[in-house]
């Protein structure tokens, strides 16, 4: 049958044309996603990968496709996994959807959005299934709509944003797995038969144990910077299920949304469903090749403030926990302020009338300052930090409440629990969730943001942690035959809140903190600057958890602080040189009470902290390689950022494990210029002999297939010798 095909980059007006239109190809700069839409038939899919010329997109079916639906749903062959099911109002299980339409948007952005209607064959029931591209980006969001003209409410039961079939070749897929205190760390596995499954259903929060984005590597075993790699994202803050099916096909089927489980919804006539994007890449430059382009889309489409420079800030946590004073904070930030740094971030402890915050167990809900801890308030802390020349910061709490404060002993209603129970309570045996599906809690965040930001315009930033899951899973606010909304439901009011506040307050930087990493996902970061990575501040598991978060977030987002030794969290002593060069390859920040620290230490973060500034942009809004995976045991792990133009680059190389007469492998570097000559300068210097490369020049072509040799150790008085290294090589084209 002969095909019409049409190119979005020549569809340049929002305009809905003929749906005689079949093969429908929504194209990236280098990438191609090729479906069949033709009307009164199901959309099919026929290819994701490399650009097509228009040749190859012409015979396209002939080359051998899967025959499979763009969008699965479930009834007609029930035996296949569907990415949508549905309950009609009549209670019909089945759902037989045709094409119906295909439109074309140009968004203002200059990308566009390709949405193909299906409808159902005998029930008033349309999903459209949307393709967004944006300029320059090899990056697809698709996402669904739902809507319907029936009678009663239609139950979904099933709700993906996509499906793509992955063909059958040793495939492997890349994920992050973990648990507080040690996220983002990377598992590969080749595909089963079966199915394999990789889900959320904490409710609040999304990221500590496995995470909604995973590396599908098509040719066996993942590499870093060469081989055919598609990456996908699940733009969603909620509880999300990915999950591959391979069957008795040719294919992997994988599928991503929201986790239905429990979470059935009854739709109403005229109402839309929508569901949340799920972010494509491809990329034959490996796993590297996926995650940049998802750190520009990231930065450039869904990062707040993507092209801004982050402040190196103080965090008050680690340094003081619940121990508040106004004299600690102003000591605080007189340290922070001399080494360099931009900003402090007084963390929990610092409200709380009735019941002052001196641990877990009480307060939450009650955003009053406590004076007897800071009589001058707010407003002098603000002062100190402006004495200062830095800006100030402050940690909350909005969506909890703990069973000992006021909100909860005037608003028991507002927490979410299912009628009839009592709560379950979690962090400090009295923590508990706000049911943001109820508008009243939805203003009560918004409120504690708002009044915050009235009364005291200076503050420049706000922690904002989210530390209990949700428990009990129920809602007081929602009726009876609406239980199983809550979770989606309690995003939808988060994202409502958010929203609120960015309208409001749109220049605030905010971080999303929820016990550690659990808030590392592309769904809620459009509304916050950064995340925490994890409580765990210890230099040497940073790096595997960095790598890991690395494959799907940006370094602007990763907020990575220099802390004590002895680690809290592990007890590890690593010296100040290799905890500060693992912090510096992040959001670099300070998480340690400076009174502690000698002088030479300080004077030490100072010039640490002075040469970040001097390759910030780079790690900031460079393009990450990943050299040697700390997770392939080789003794040592290196990765670098080059500036988009590639005349500046930034080096890191640290060893993770320490033998006498150990041979580590040298490192060559990547994504340089072959034909630029580069400067080296060593950062963060403590050796008392420069590198024998110090101030040398080499060409791109020359570090990226020779490199540098590190030295085992660092040529430092005998006293001050340990069983660390690290080097940070700043790279200065000419
Ligand atoms: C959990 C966060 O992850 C920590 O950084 C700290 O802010 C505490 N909460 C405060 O209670």
């Amino acid at each position: 049958m002969k095909k019409i095909f049409m190119c979005l980059s020549f569809a340049m007006l929002a305009v809905a044309f003929s749906a005689s239109a079949e093969t429908v190809h929504i194209s990236t700069p280098k990438t191609s996603l090729v479906l069949d839409a033709t009307k009164g038939e199901q959309p099919k899919f026929l290819y994701y990968g490399n650009s097509l010329s228009t040749g190859d997109l012409q015979n396209i079916q002939a080359a051998g496709t899967p025959n499979l639906n763009a969008y699965p749903v479930y009834g007609l062959w029930p035996a296949n996994e569907a990415a949508f099911a549905a309950v009609h109002s009549d209670g019909n299980m089945t759902l037989d959807m045709v094409t119906d339409n295909v439109s074309v948007t140009k968004n203002p952005d200059g990308g566009e959005t390709t949405t193909i209607t299906i409808k159902d064959k005998v029930y008033p029931f349309t999903i459209d299934l949307n393709y967004r591209t944006f300029p320059g980006l090899d990056v697809i969001e698709t996402w669904t709509e739902a809507s319907h003209n029936e009678k009663g409410n239609v139950k979904l039961t099933r709700f993906m944003s996509g499906y793509l079939p992955v063909r059958r070749n040793d495939v492997h897929v890349s994920q992050l797995y973990g648990t507080w205190a040690n996220e983002g760390r990377v598992e590969e596995a080749p595909l089963p038969h079966g199915v394999k499954m990789i889900k959320n259903k904490d409710g609040a929060r999304n990221s500590h144990t496995a995470h909604g984005e995973v590396m599908i590597s098509l040719d066996g075993k993942a590499k870093e910077n060469d081989g055919r790699v598609i990456g996908a994202a699940l733009c969603y803050g909620g509880n999300y299920k990915l999950m591959f099916d391979t069957d008795d096909t040719d294919y992997h089927h994988f599928f991503a949304g929201i986790n239905e489980e429990n979470s059935s919804y009854n739709l109403k006539k005229g109402e839309k469903f929508t569901t949340p994007p799920l972010a494509l890449t491809y990329s034959e430059e490996g796993l590297g090749g996926a995650s940049r382009n998802f750190h520009k889309w990231g930065r450039e489409q869904r990062l707040a403030h993507g092209d801004t420079p982050r402040k190196i800030l103080l965090n008050s946590w680690e340094g003081v926990y619940f121990d508040i004073n106004e004299e600690g904070m102003q000591q605080m930030m007189t340290d922070i302020a001399n080494m360099g740094g931009e900003l402090f971030v007084m963390d929990d402890g610092w409200f709380g009338t009735k019941y002052p915050r001196n641990n877990d167990s009480t307060s939450l809900g009650d955003w009053t300052v406590d004076t007897n801890k800071l009589p001058g308030g707010i407003q002098a802390l603000c002062n100190a930090a402006k004495e200062r020349g830095i800006k100030f910061g402050i940690w909350i709490e909005p969506e909890m409440v703990n069973s000992v404060s006021e909100l909860y002993e005037k608003h028991p209603e507002y927490v979410v629990k299912a009628p009839n129970r009592e709560p379950v309570l979690g962090r400090g045996g009295t923590q508990m969730v706000l049911d943001l599906a109820n508008p009243k809690v939805q203003d009560i965040v918004f409120n504690i943001v708002d009044t915050l930001l009235t009364k005291y315009p200076e503050i420049d930033y706000i922690k904002w942690d989210a530390n209990a899951p949700i428990m009990n899973h129920g809602s007081q606010y929602q009726t009876a035959d609406n239980q199983s909304h809550l979770y989606i439901d309690y995003h939808k009011g988060f994202i409502k809140a958010l929203e609120r506040i960015r309208a409001k307050y749109p220049d605030v930087t905010i971080q999303a903190c929820a016990s550690g990493g659990g808030r590392a996902n592309w769904g809620i970061l459009p509304y916050f600057d950064e995340f925490w990575v994890s409580d765990n501040t210890d230099a040497l598991q940073r790096i595997y958890m960095q790598w890991g978060t690395s494959y799907f977030f940006p370094a602007i987002t990763m907020a990575s602080h220099i802390s004590a030794s002895p680690n809290h969290q592990t007890n590890r002593i690593v010296p100040l040189k290799f905890r500060t060069d693992v912090a510096m390859s992040g959001r670099l920040g300070m998480e340690i009470q400076p009174k502690n620290m000698t002088e030479e230490e300080k004077e030490q973060s100072r010039k640490a902290i002075a040469d970040y500034k001097s390759v910030r942009d780079v790690v900031q809004f460079g393009d990450l390689y990943r050299l040697l995976s700390p997770y392939d045991g080789k003794g040592a792990a290196s990765l670098m950022y080059v500036s988009p133009d590639k005349k500046d680059g930034v080096f890191y190389w640290w060893k993770t494990e320490q033998f006498v007469n150990q041979q580590l492998p040298r490192v060559t570097m990547a994504g340089l210029d072959p034909n630029k000559t580069y400067t080296v300068t060593e950062l963060n210097r403590i050796d008392n002999e420069p590198l024998p490369y110090e101030g040398k020049s080499f060409t791109g072509a020359f570090l990226m297939s020779n490199g540098l040799e590190m030295p085992l150790s660092h040529n430092v008085d005998w006293n001050k010798r340990n069983d660390y290294a690290s080097r940070v090589l700043k790279l200065t084209a000419k």
